[in-house]
């Protein structure tokens, strides 16, 4: 697979995030750092859109209970050695932005 265009960056709040779905997979983009970032968009505590929660410089926070991860990497400040968030490389071409769901960064692939 390939990247594809899946959102404009003009449609990504900033504070939050935007919920798309790709490939039936809920993925949350993000404005953090100047940059946009793109991680699965399921709290892990009780599945909870993250999209919906309070974004500050590249952590957003549940709504539901609190819980908290780097967009830019999938894990918990707390906890970087935790099992994360799968994160997806993001390409932006003028007011596109684009995602690769095949290329996970931070997850590793079975053989
Ligand atoms: S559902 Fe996200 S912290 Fe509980």
């Amino acid at each position: 697979m390939a990247f594809r265009v899946v959102a404009r960056v003009s449609e990504i709040p900033i504070g939050r995030g935007l919920c798309v779905q790709v490939d039936g997979i809920d993925v949350g983009l993000f404005r953090a750092e100047g940059r946009i970032y793109a991680m699965e968009n399921r709290c892990p505590h009780q599945g909870i859109p993250l999209s919906e929660g309070s974004l500050e410089g590249a952590v957003i926070t549940c709504r539901a209970h609190g819980w908290d991860f780097d967009v830019r990497t999938g894990h918990r400040p707390t906890d970087p050695d935790g099992f994360p968030i799968p994160c997806f490389p993001v390409e932006v071409d003028g007011d596109d932005v684009r995602i690769d769901l095949a290329a996970p960064l931070n997850v590793r692939r079975r053989a």
